[in-house]
Order: C-alpha cells, then structure tokens, then sequence
C-alpha cells in the first residue's frame, strides 16, 4: 500500500475545558508521545510504571486496585513531560462486585430501566477503584447459542438488543462524562462478531452489507445516538477484511455517515493479529492497515508502538493522522474530567448502600428468570391453590422438599462469565434461600447428585432418589457452570452436559412434583426433560442474589416475568433459528407441515408440497423469541389502529386492551411486531417495533398504547438507503413472536 492517509483533525474539536487545550496540547507532544496515547498496556506489562513516565502509555487495562491505579495515575499525571492523565479500563460486563444476572438473563427482563440502575452500580463500584472506562455493552446480536459469548449479548434482536445496550450505556456513563461515578462506556465488538461460523469463537463472519445494516449495525447506531464513549473493533474477518482494518465499517459508515466523535480501540492485540488472518506480511503492515481503517488505540499489542513512527516518518500515514487519533482519545479524557480530577469517586460521598444493591442485584434476577413450562402433575398436593400447575409451591401445603442437583449450591457459578472483580461472598445460592425462607416449616433435603454438571457417573443417584421419594416435591438446578459460556468457550453441543438428563429421568420415578430451574450461560435444547418436569425455570446466571431471587418464584412471592430475548432451538441442528427470519419462497407453516411420528415428512394444502422445515425438527423452535408464561393470566382485546393509511413521517396510535385474568399480581410484557409485507429486498416474518413492560393487579385492566412512527418501518433496501417503503404492513400485538392479535395498515 502505498496510498498516504490525511485525516484532519475535527473541525469542531470541543472547547477546551479548563486550563486544558487539546490543539495545545497536541502541539507540544512528540511523535513518541503521540503514539503513546495510542497504545493500552496490560498491567502485567514490563517496566509499565516507566513506560508511563516516559509518555510511551495512553491507558493500562486490568488494573483495578484503587492504591495501585493511585500510583499509576500519579506518575502519569506527575512524572511524565505532558502530565497525560490514564484511561484505565477494565472489562465490567454486568456488575463489578456485586454481580448482576449476565447480560442475556438482563435482556429476559425486557427492563430498559433496570439495564441502566445495574450499570449504574456497576460504574459507582468500578469509579470507586480507579476504573474510568469500560467495555462494555456488548451488542452483538447473537443468534447462535452454540458461541459462549451469547451470554454477554442482550440477544437476537436488533429493537432489544438497541434498547438494552443504550440504558446500559446511559447507566455507565451518567448524566455526564465527568460525573463522579461515571465511567465511560465501549460499544463492542463493530461489527458482527456473533455470527462467526458455528458459534467458534473468533472465526470467520459473512454478512452481506443488507444484513448487516439491517440486523447487525442498528445496535451500534442506537448506541452512538446514546452518546457512547468509545467502539472496540470485531476480532472477525468481515468479508475478506477483518474489522481492525476494515476501512467500510471504521471509516465509511461510524465516522462519516455516523459522525463518531469518540474513539476506537482494537480488540486485544487484533492488530497484530491482521498478520495471521494473513491480510498484513507484518505487524507494520498490520498497524498501517489498521491506522488507515481509523483503530485509533491499540489493546495490549505493539503495532503501534513499533511502527507508526517509521510510518509518519516515511510519509506513508501522514501525522496529521495520528494527531487525529491521538486528538479522538484526548477528547474522551478531557469529557471524563480526568485533567481534572483522576480520583472524583474517591470524593464522592451518595454512595449506593450495600442493601440497595442486593436489593437492585434481586430484582434484577427476579426480572431475568423465564417460566418455560408450568402444567399438572397428577401427584401435584403441593400447589398453592389446589390449582393443578406445579409452580408455585405452597409453603403451607409442603412438609418437605428435595432440593437436588449440581448448580443448587454454587455461590460462584452463579454468577456466570466475566466477573474479574465480582465477590462470590455475596452470593446466596438458592439451597441457602430456600432454606432460610422455609425454615423450619419444611424439611429441606439436599442432594448434589454429581458433582458437576459435566459428570458422566450415577454415583450421586441413588442418594438423590432417595430425598427425592421421601420429599413432597422436587426442585432440581441443573445448567451449566460459568465456564461453560464466555469468550473462547463455545460448545457444540448445548444439551444439558454431562448426566443431568438421565438424573431427571432417575427423579421422575419418585413420583412427585418436579420442579426444574436450569442455570445457564446460554440457551440449551432442553427437549429431553420437558416431558419429565412439571416445570421449568430458566434462570440463566442470575448473579449474586440467585437463590433469593428463585426462591421468591418458586414460592410465588413473585410471579415470573422475564421474556426470551432468544429463541430456542430443539435441537442444535437448527442453528441458526431466529424469529425475523425470512419468508422464502417456500415458506414452512404449522397448517402445511404433516408430522408422522414425531417426524415432519412434508407439507400439504402446498402447490410445491416443499417447504423450509427439518424432517426431524420441524420449522418451529422449542420456545419462540419473546416468549414466558406467569402464574397469571393475561388476555388481549380490542386491538385498535388509529388510521389505516398513514403517509410516510406519520405515526399510528397503536391500543390494545391487556387484562390480568389470573389471581395474582404480575407483570406482562406486551410487545409489538410488523411485517413488511413486500420490500425491495426480501422482509422478514415479524420484527419487533417495540414493547411495554406493564405491571397488572388480579383482575385489572390496562389499555396499552403504542405509537408507530414510520421512520421505525425504514430499512436498508435495494436502493442502499434507509428508508420506509410504501406498501401494506401486518402489525401484531401480543405476548411473544408467535402469538397476538393481527390487523393491517398501510404507509402511503
Ligand atoms: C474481548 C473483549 C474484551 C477484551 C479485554 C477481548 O479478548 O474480546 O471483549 O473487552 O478482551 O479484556
């Protein structure tokens, strides 16, 4: 390449604040110093602390302890030529000590307002110890629950997924940059990551640019509209060009179309790694490939470090380019206050009180869990009202209870992936709430039954049969530990691990009530035990506050009210399976598809007799997107437009009637679907515009109202531009992807 890069620095570069010019202070600074700014060391880097005193660091990452950061900040500040100050990041994904659920079970709460207050904890304890940015949201949308990093994501679905990452950025970063307990946020990984090939991690993305416009980068636009600190490039190959030098998505798309005016930073040591996705013959190609895309920070690489001097030196990046990296990652510094103040949260005094935040990390959990089954057992005495579902739990009918299996006492399992700082002496695992909230009432007997979920033995069984039988009923945690999820911890097989099925099956022969309650990074095809339980909790990594948290659903203190934010398959092979798939031109639905056996064989009332379906699997998912029951009851009516036609620029007054019907208080979360019915390109199905979380006393009655605008019908169509396309629009309103009422309007 020999092409010269000449960036100018913006335009509108903010006024300085303070004594503090960022022109000024650019002006001073050598090129070393220059391209210090650009690098982020690890902690654990050599001669670190002298590596700041010369000016050579703009930000160290993984250093969380308040007196080490202390020293780190003062020799920047003080010994160093220009008095920089660092950006000190550190990976807070959900909760810093006190840990939330994992993303994933967060976007299950389908609460933007609770994203944000679990954020804002977690920047008030990070700021408490030093850390000034983080990265996180990640809004990858993920439709693959094979790949392990699902669990940090807030699911398939670009409205949820835009919705959660934006509370969660308005969390991290407060009302204000440089508001003491703010930490600025990262919006990662740009772009596409989540579909490398099979859920591997770090393997190869394909998306076409209709795709990726349309599914993949509205997270990531809603997240700049947000006002987000800093983007982390993708480690995956995009297209032939892995993101850390794709100049389409840093250059043409966040900086010129979007007008991003924070900074990038590469994922860890991607620009090295342009050499071995064989796209760089060297880490200097690498660093000028990835200086041209507009990486302006380099992550725990050299690149940088070794070769933008020789770079600017031998005209190939011109400095005005590196001026304006080094300008983009000032500028964050300057709105943090860090020239300031490098220490505001130590001064702070409205601090969250530790009962506050258990409180928040239980609601949060509460919020997150999700009622997949819940029906009659003919054995089923222990129920509340006699009714005849398995949950809740009557704590007066019940005189003991089997608490069984490998997650029921997992202070850290439960906390899931990413908790570098997180406390497990916070957790209460669910053996132990549920003792506590009995008491002596109910005899609680436990039995781990194996010793992890990975075990492959029965040695545990037999204890376990034997609480079981002699119990009233049955709660058994299976799941998957925290490492089973996570970065580089992908599996290809989401059954539940080891043994657990064959223990399901072992306690369906006590003949008792059995109660379900899976925690897991992921979804998992859980098909097998369906037919055995009586119903099933799916509570994902719910955090610290677990066991209080399910024991509060078990017993129906609280009835469950988290909604999948996912779908999820029956059997791995129909990955991936989403529900804003496409129409095809052989569409599978339940009226065509004929099932022999178990098995579908074919389609009829069809002209083609062919349609998009697994012979073994059928088209449907085990559960749909958007999907959750409660212990109430909810109906919809009288689903009302405000006009059937409306011009483009308009909106429609969406009402509908949702009625709690059932005998206890709940929440509902009402969610509102089109579809396109004909685009310039192909449409999908249903997507999701938008939802309502409402809370219903017994026997109430809300009217709903949504209001549509068509900018939210706009799309990435044929003519590569993002507009709404006249035509007729199927609207649902319901409580999942499947299910709702239906009418139709048109945009004119
Ligand atoms: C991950 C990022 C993370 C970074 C720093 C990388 O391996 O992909 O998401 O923020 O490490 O820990």
């Amino acid at each position: 390449m020999s092409e010269v890069l000449e960036v100018k620095l913006h335009d509108d570069a903010k006024a300085p604040q303070g004594q503090v010019s960022i022109r000024d202070l650019i002006g001073r600074m050598t090129l070393e110093e220059k391209i210090g700014q650009l690098q982020q060391l690890d902690a654990s880097a050599p001669d670190l602390e002298e590596t700041i005193r010369t000016g050579r660091v703009g930000s160290v990452i993984n250093q969380a302890d308040p007196g080490k950061v202390r020293e780190l900040q003062r020799i920047a500040v003080e010994e160093s030529r220009l008095g920089i100050p660092l950006l000190i990041g550190r990976d807070v994904i959900h909760g810093f000590h006190t840990i939330m659920p994992i993303p994933l079970g967060q976007a299950a709460s389908w609460n933007p307002v609770l994203v944000e207050e679990c954020a804002r904890v977690a920047a008030e304890e990070a700021a408490q110890h030093g850390v000034n940015w983080t990265f996180a949201p990640m809004i990858d949308i993920s439709r693959d629950a094979r790949w392990g990093r699902i669990a940090e994501s807030f699911g398939e679905d670009p409205v949820l997924t835009s919705v959660l990452g934006a509370a969660m950025i308005k969390g991290l970063q407060g009302e204000r940059l440089d508001g003491a307990f703010s930490i600025a946020a990262c919006a990662k990984h740009f772009a596409g990551y989540g579909t490398s090939e099979a859920g591997r991690d770090y393997d190869t993305t394909n998306i076409p640019e209709n795709e990726l416009r349309n599914i993949y980068l509205p997270p990531f636009k809603a997240a700049l509209d947000a006002g987000v600190a800093t983007f982390m490039s993708s480690f995956g190959d995009l297209d032939g060009v892995p993101a850390s030098a794709n100049e389409f998505l840093m250059r043409d798309i966040l900086r010129d179309e979007w007008g991003f005016e924070g900074f990038v930073v590469s994922d860890w040591d991607s620009i090295r790694q342009l050499k071995t996705h064989g796209i760089a013959e060297d880490y200097r190609e690498a660093a000028q490939l990835a200086a041209m895309a507009g990486i302006d920070m380099e992550m725990a690489g050299d690149a940088y470090a070794e070769n933008l001097g020789s770079l600017v030196e031998s005209g190939v990046i011109d400095l005005s380019a590196v001026d304006s990296m080094v300008e983009n990652i000032l500028q964050i510094k300057l709105s943090l206050g860090l020239f300031e103040s490098v220490d505001r949260a130590e001064k702070a005094t409205n601090v969250t009180s530790h009962a506050d935040k258990m409180k928040l990390a239980k609601e949060a959990a509460l919020e997150s869990v999700v009622l997949l089954q819940n029906r009659a057992n003919a054995q089923n005495r222990a129920n509340a009202q006699n009714r005849a579902n398995a949950l809740p739990l009557s704590r007066d009918a019940l005189k003991s209870l089997a608490v069984i299996g490998p997650m029921a006492d997992q202070p850290y399992e439960q906390l899931g992936t990413w908790i570098f700082d997180g406390d497990e002496a916070r957790s209460v695992t669910p053996l132990n709430a549920i003792k506590d909230y009995v008491g002596d009432d109910i005899e609680v007997r436990f039995a781990p039954a194996m010793q992890s979920t990975r075990s492959k033995t029965e040695d545990g069984f037999a204890a376990a049969l034997d609480a079981a039988s002699s119990c009233d009923a049955i709660i058994a945690f299976l799941g998957e530990e925290s490492i089973l999820s996570g970065e580089a911890h992908s599996r290809a097989d989401i059954n539940l691990p080891g043994n657990q099925a064959a223990l399901i099956r072992e306690l369906k022969k006590a003949g008792k009530p059995l109660i379900v309650v899976v925690l897991a990074g992921r979804p998992l095809t859980i098909g097998d035990i369906l037919e055995e339980a009586d119903a099933v909790l799916f509570a994902w990594h719910p955090g610290v506050m677990a066991g209080p948290a399910i024991s509060d659903l078990l017993f129906g203190v609280v009835s469950p009210s988290g909604r999948l934010p996912v779908s999820f398959p029956k059997v791995v092979g129909q990955i991936p399976i989403y529900y804003n798939h496409k129409n095809t031109g052989r569409p599978a639905c339940r009226d065509t598809v004929v099932h022999i056996d178990d098995i579908a064989v074919g389609a009829r009332q069809t002209s083609f007799g062919m349609t998009a379906f697994h012979l073994d699997a059928g088209f449907e998912p085990q559960f749909p997107f958007g999907y959750g029951l409660s212990y109430s009851e909810f109906a919809y009516e009288n689903l009302q437009i405000s006009r059937d036609a409306l011009p483009v620029g308009g909106v429609l007054d969406v009402r509908v009637t949702v009625s709690n019907n059932g005998t206890c208080t709940a929440y509902e979360t009402v969610q509102l679907y089109v579809r396109d019915l004909v685009g310039s390109v192909t449409r999908p199905v249903k997507e999701l515009k938008d939802f309502r979380k409402v809370h219903l006393q017994a026997g109430e009655s809300k009217d709903i109202v949504f209001q549509l605008h068509t900018d939210q019908l706009a799309f990435f169509g044929r003519s590569k531009a993002f507009r709404v396309e006249p035509g007729t629009f199927h609207l649902w309103v319901g409580p999942n992807s499947r299910d709702g009422l239906q009418t139709e309007f048109r945009v004119i």
